[in-house]
């Protein structure tokens, strides 16, 4: 069995963070959204591992994956050349699937309690193919799909208008090489891409067995910013443990599970946890509230906030409540000056600020 993981694509809806760091690379509680996907497939027993990566962002997975020996994985990466659909990425990727069976996995969601029953439910039953399904309020952003009684897939379509069940594609698969084929004999969709939807549609007419996995826990998919908001409380809310490395002056009280990296000082202030503040912060005369995420490297002084998600090394001062907002690498977010009804900017392409 083997791994691919998708993290090429464009990210637009993130924008402007995705026009510098690709979209899979974006941290969710300081642990960027790809290290959880490697994680669950490394879990599963998997251990190579295919990474669809695109010329603008490829760069940056490869120096943040490296070899995938922090895994116990082999990773192979794979360029694909323009962004043209799921089921694209996985024909550029046949000659490193060969004729194993794997695991496709976006690696752009986050899946509560991993891949490992999933992957095994695939080898025990033998099925053509196994797609995880998630009940959900608003299908009509995902495929959706229709099951007969046995819970066999009859129907999957992207993104339907008029969605005739709740159940969306997470975006976790298993296929056998049977997929080859029915990517071959699909056209680009009304979006110009070739739909790994259409595919399994494909494999179902031509009398294959696409069976499907309800997944109970959550889902998180990261694609927009209140999405990424919702992913940073539901993991700190779930997986932050206290661990203070830093330094915490007396003046300054810590309540909760609040993680302090090496290297940060925290001066005359209160953190109330679930937070999460890398290495290298400086927090002063501040408020940190539940839900907020901090990137290595930056210093937030006389300032309030709560969940949000603020990356690495920016400055945020004199803000007195800032709350649920992402705010991009090497950002500053200052109030000062004597005109305090000034507001004065500088922002960069595709920004949105909401006073
Ligand atoms: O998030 C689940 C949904 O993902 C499914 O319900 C849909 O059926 C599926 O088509 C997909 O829809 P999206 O429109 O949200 O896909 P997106 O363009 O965001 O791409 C998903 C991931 O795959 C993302 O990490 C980028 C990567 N990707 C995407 C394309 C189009 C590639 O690596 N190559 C590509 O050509």
């Amino acid at each position: 069995m083997k791994a691919l993981i998708l993290a090429g694509g464009k990210g637009t809806r993130l924008k402007p963070l995705t026009n510098t760091l690709s979209k899979q690379l974006i941290p969710v509680a300081n642990k960027p959204i790809l290290y959880y996907v490697l994680e669950q497939v490394a879990e599963a027993e998997i251990r190579d591992i295919g990474i669809i990566i695109s010329p603008e962002t490829g760069q940056g997975i490869k120096e943040a994956v490296g070899d995938g020996s922090r895994w116990n994985a082999q990773i192979t990466y794979i360029l694909q050349s323009e962004p043209l659909g799921l089921a694209h990425a996985v024909k550029t990727a046949q000659d490193f699937l060969g004729d194993s069976s794997f695991l496709m996995f976006l690696g752009d969601n986050l899946i509560q309690g991993g891949v490992k029953s999933f992957v095994k439910e695939f080898t025990t039953n033998k099925v053509d193919a196994l797609v995880l399904l998630k009940e959900v309020p608003d299908p009509r952003l995902f495929g959706v799909a229709e099951l007969n009684e046995k819970g066999e897939i009859t129907r999957i379509v992207e993104k339907p208008r008029e969605p005739k069940t709740n159940l969306a594609v997470p975006g976790v698969y298993l296929f056998t090489r049977d997929i080859y084929q029915a990517i071959d004999r699909i056209k680009p969709s009304w979006r110009g891409e070739l739909e790994i939807t259409d595919t399994i549609q494909q494999l179902i007419d031509s009398g294959k067995k696409v069976r499907s996995h309800i997944l109970t826990g959550w889902w998180l998919d990261t694609g927009k910013k209140d999405d990424l908001l919702e992913a940073n409380r539901i993991v700190l809310d779930e997986f932050m443990k206290r661990d203070l490395r830093g330094e915490i002056d007396a003046a300054s009280q810590v309540a909760g599970r609040v993680e302090v990296g090496e290297g940060t000082s925290i001066e005359n202030s209160i953190i109330r946890g679930p937070v999460s503040i890398a290495e290298g912060c400086q927090v002063k005369n501040s408020f940190i509230g539940p839900f907020t995420s901090v990137g290595a490297g930056t210093v937030i002084e006389h300032s309030s906030i709560e969940h949000s998600v603020i990356l690495e090394s920016c400055r945020i001062s004199g803000i007195e409540r800032l709350a649920d907002s992402v705010i991009g690498r090497s950002t500053e977010v200052i109030r000062g000056g004597q005109n305090l009804k000034a507001v004065r900017l500088f922002v960069g392409d595709d920004a949105k600020v909401e006073l």
